[in-house]
C-alpha cells in the first residue's frame, strides 16, 4: 500500500457497542489527535447511550443497526467492527466495499467459507483490514519474537503451548453465557483458540501443513450432575461446596465492589440487588450441570510446519489460572515464557537467564497484556499513514491461521489427520463481484 501524507485523527465508526467495542473505542479517548469516533451502531439503549455520552455523539451520530450506516455514502476513514461471532461476515463486507478501513474482531467468522470471503473482499478493495489477534500485540510477544530472531535458543524446532480458560471462566463464557453451543456462536477452538493458533504461527514463522485434534465435553453436561444439585445455584443444597457457583462467581465480585467483566455481562444493573434477579431469572444462574451447552471443555491439537518443525496445543477449562503458558525447544537452548517472565535455557552456556516483560498499563487497554491497546494503535495508524504493513494481523496470514482452525476441527470430529491444502479455495463472491 502507497504511503501518503498521514491523515489524523482517524475517524471511527463502531459497530457493536459491547464488551470490546467499548474498549477498542477508549483509544479515542485517550489519544483525540489521532482518532475520534464520529458514530456508532448498537441495538441495546443502555449500551447505546453510555457509548453515545462517553464520545459526545448527537443523535444523528447515534443508530441501532450497522445496516443504517452502511446503507448511507461512506462518512468516516474505518469502521471497527465488535458484533458477536456470527454477526461479522455481511457488515465487515458491506463496509469494505465502501471503501472503509475495517478492523474485524475474532474470529473472523464461524465458517471457512466466509473467512474466504471476507478476505477476498479486503485484497479487492484493497482497504487497510486487520483482525483483532490481539496476542502478536503484546510487549511479551514482540520481545519473544526479537529474542528468537537473535538466535538465543537456536532454531526453533518444537512449541509446547497451553491456554488454560479458568475453570469459572469456562463455566461463565462457556457453559452458561454467549459462546456455550456451537449453533449460536462457533465452536470451542475457534471462539476461544484463534488467537493461539494464530499465535504458535508466528512465533514459528512458517506455514502450518497438517494438524490432528481430539477432545470433547467431558465435564459439563447432565450426566456429571449431582443427585442433589438444583436447577439454580440460589436453590441449591450444594451451592457452597460447588466450584462453578454463580453466586460465588457473580454475587461475591459485587460484594467486593467489583461490577466489571464478568458481572456487566449478566444484568445492566450490576447492583446486587439486579445481580440477585439476574442469578434468579437469566442464564447465568443455572447449574452449571442443566445449561444447554455443547462446546467442548478440553482439546488437544497437533500442529506440523512447512519447515518440519512441530507444535502442541492444550486447551483446558480445568485450570486455576488464565494465563497461557509456552515451552519452546530450540537447537541451542530452550524457553519458558507466562506472558510476563521470560526464562531462557542457554545450552552453550549451561546457565538461565529471566527477562521481565510484565506492563504497567492500568488504563482500560491495558488487556491482553497491553495487546488491545497496541493493537488499536497499530490499526488507527495504519489507516491514518495508508501503510497496511504497521498491522500484524493482516487478512492473508490471519486466513491461513483460521484454516489452521478449521482443519483441527475438522480433525476431531472426523478422526483423521487433516492437510490446511483440504481447506484453501475461493468463495466464488470475488469473482462475481470483480
Ligand atoms: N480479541 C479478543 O481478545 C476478544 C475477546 C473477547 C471477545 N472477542 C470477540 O469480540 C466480539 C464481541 O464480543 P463482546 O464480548 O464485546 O460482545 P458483546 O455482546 O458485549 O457486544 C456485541 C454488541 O454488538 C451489538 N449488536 C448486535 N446486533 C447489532 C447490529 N445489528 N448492529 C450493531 N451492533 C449490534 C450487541 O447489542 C452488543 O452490544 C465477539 O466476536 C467475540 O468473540 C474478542
Amino acid at each position: 500500500m502507497i504511503k501518503t501524507n498521514p491523515q489524523y485523527p482517524v475517524s471511527l465508526i463502531i459497530i457493536g457497542a459491547g464488551s470490546r467495542g467499548t474498549t477498542y473505542a477508549s483509544y479515542a479517548l485517550q489519544n483525540p489527535g489521532l482518532a475520534t469516533v464520529v458514530a456508532v451502531a448498537e441495538p441495546r439503549q443502555v449500551q447505546q447511550q453510555r457509548f453515545a455520552n462517553q464520545h459526545r455523539l448527537k443523535p444523528d451520530a447515534i443508530y441501532s443497526d450497522w445496516k443504517e450506516i452502511a446503507a448511507k455514502d461512506r462518512f468516516a476513514d474505518a469502521v471497527i467492527i465488535a458484533t458477536q461471532d456470527s454477526l461479522h461476515t455481511d457488515p465487515a463486507m458491506a463496509f469494505m466495499d465502501k471503501g472503509y478501513d475495517v478492523l474485524l474482531e475474532k474470529p473472523m467468522a464461524p465458517t471457512a467459507e466466509e473467512c474466504r470471503c471476507i478476505v477476498e473482499s479486503a485484497l479487492k478493495n484493497k482497504v487497510i483490514f486487520a483482525v483483532c489477534h490481539v496476542l502478536r500485540y503484546t510487549d511479551y510477544t514482540q520481545r519473544l519474537k526479537s529474542l528468537l530472531s537473535e538466535g538465543v535458543i537456536g532454531r526453533v524446532i518444537n512449541i509446547q503451548h497451553l491456554e488454560p480458560v479458568g475453570y469459572w471462566h469456562q463455566a461463565h463464557s462457556f457453559v452458561r453465557g454467549n459462546w456455550r453451543k456451537k449453533a449460536d456462536s462457533t465452536f470451542m477452538l475457534l471462539a476461544k483458540s484463534c488467537h493461539d493458533l494464530d499465535w504458535i504461527r508466528y512465533i514459528m514463522d512458517s506455514e502450518c501443513t497438517r494438524v490432528s485434534s481430539f477432545g470433547g465435553l467431558a465435564h459439563f453436561r447432565a450426566q456429571e450432575r449431582p443427585a442433589e444439585a438444583a436447577e439454580r445455584c440460589l436453590d441449591c443444597a450444594l451451592e457452597s461446596s460447588c466450584p462453578y457457583s454463580a453466586k460465588k462467581i457473580y454475587l461475591g465480585r459485587v460484594s467486593n465492589g467489583e461490577t466489571g467483566w464478568p458481572v456487566d455481562v449478566i444484568t445492566d444493573d450490576v447492583t446486587g440487588k439486579g445481580v440477585m434477579q439476574a442469578l434468579q431469572q437469566g442464564p447465568y444462574g443455572r447449574c452449571v450441570y442443566a445449561c444447554d451447552n455443547d462446546v467442548v471443555d478440553h482439546q488437544v491439537v497437533n500442529l506440523e510446519f512447512a519447515n518440519s518443525c512441530t507444535a502442541s496445543f492444550t486447551m483446558t477449562a480445568f485450570t486455576e489460572a488464565t494465563h497461557r503458558r509456552t515451552r519452546l525447544f530450540g537447537t541451542h537452548g530452550e524457553i519458558e515464557g507466562n506472558g510476563a517472565e521470560i526464562d531462557i535455557f542457554d545450552f552453550r552456556r549451561d546457565e538461565h537467564s529471566v527477562i521481565d516483560v510484565s506492563t504497567s498499563n492500568a488504563t482500560i487497554l491495558g488487556g491482553h497484556g497491553g495487546g488491545d491497546a497496541r493493537l488499536v494503535e497499530s490499526f488507527i495508524r495504519a489507516a491514518g499513514e495508508r501503510n497496511s504493513d504497521l498491522v500484524l494481523s493482516g487478512p492473508e496470514e490471519t486466513l491461513e491461521t483460521h484454516m489452521m482452525v478449521f482443519a483441527a476441527e475438522q480433525s476431531r470430529i472426523e478422526n483423521r489427520v487433516v492437510g490446511i491444502e483440504e481447506l484453501t479455495g475461493f468463495c466464488g463472491h470475488f469473482e462475481k463481484n470483480s
